[in-house]
């Protein structure tokens, strides 16, 4: 076990690196990389006794009280998780009654929303993003989490690639801080997340299961293509939604069922998976 005791000064963290338990002192605060309700996220830079291991990471600062508790669940949820090649990894942290702090590797392609914000996606583009939140999103729910809080700002980017239908982008969800265990069968009922994400049935104060984080695919993949959001705030799913009529159906056909307002008529992951299973028989894009 590699162990090492930085200099005690108020820069000193404690922090858990998977099996290896070693002190490290954060070496230089640099840039910010992005806030939201619960805090800062910048990247640090670790020093490290031989230089070449030196490390630059995401860490995320909560310092509000309230936001330290939601912080505490959130790093035993991304325990309890382990690791998943679309969800970001949670490297070490620290607590203590003033502050939270979570190591978390660095995504350095910046997040989906910046992202849409310059350009929309080509079907072929979201598609590929698409397929990547089935996955992370399988992996939440078949371990009994309910993430609450899928949105492209919570979606960092890993990579680029350029190709001839476009940029392939590999992602990363981030951002566990709303997420809850549920058991098989059971509901939730508290309102929670962004408004233009809720689903109709927890925008009317019902019962809610893990459909909502499906709805929440489908007002991010409505995002990606059309650079807007799929319903106004405070109307979800009222009026319907109006996509661009030259989409390829497959990806109408996802919008339609992940948008579905009726959450029972909505399907599952394992559904959607199957979707995708089935459409690859028939690709359009
Ligand atoms: N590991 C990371 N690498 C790069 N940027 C990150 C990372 N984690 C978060 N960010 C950026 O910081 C923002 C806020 O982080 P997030 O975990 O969503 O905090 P909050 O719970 O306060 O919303 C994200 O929207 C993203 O832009
Ligand atoms: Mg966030």
């Amino acid at each position: 076990m590699s162990s090492r005791r930085a200099p005690t000064t108020s820069n000193t963290y404690r922090l858990f690196y998977s099996t290896n338990k070693i002190v490290i002192t954060p070496d230089e605060k640099t840039n910010w990389l992005g806030e939201g309700s619960q805090g800062t996220v910048e990247i640090w830079t670790f020093k490290n006794r031989d230089p070449l291991q030196d490390e630059k990471v995401a860490v995320k600062m909560t310092k509000k009280r309230r936001s330290i508790r939601q912080a505490k669940k959130e790093i035993d949820i991304f325990n309890k998780l382990g690791e998943h090649k679309h969800l970001v990894k949670l490297k070490g942290y620290y607590w203590n009654s003033n502050c939270t702090l979570q190591v978390m590797e660095l995504c350095c392609g910046g997040d989906l929303f910046e992202m849409v914000k310059k350009r929309t996606l080509n079907p072929h583009e979201s598609l590929h993003i698409l397929l990547q939140f089935f996955l992370v999103v399988e992996f939440l729910h078949s371990n009994g989490i309910l993430h609450r809080d899928l949105k492209l700002e919570n979606t960092l980017i890993t990579s680029k690639a350029r190709t001839s239908q476009g940029v392939t982008f590999e992602i990363k969800v981030c951002d566990l801080g709303l997420a809850t265990e549920l058991k098989e069968g059971a509901f939730a009922s508290n309102l929670c997340g962004t408004p233009v994400y809720y689903a109709p049935e927890m925008a009317q104060g019902l019962a809610y299961d893990t459909k909502v984080d499906i709805w929440c695919v489908g007002v991010m993949l409505f995002t990606m293509l059309h650079g807007d959001y799929p319903f106004e705030l405070d109307n979800t799913a009222r009026t319907p939604f109006v996509c661009n009529q030259s989409l390829p159906n497959n990806l109408k056909d996802y919008l339609d069922c992940l948008l579905m307002a009726d959450p029972a008529r909505r399907p599952t992951i394992g559904q959607c998976r199957a979707m995708v299973n089935h459409q690859k028989g028939h690709p359009e894009v």
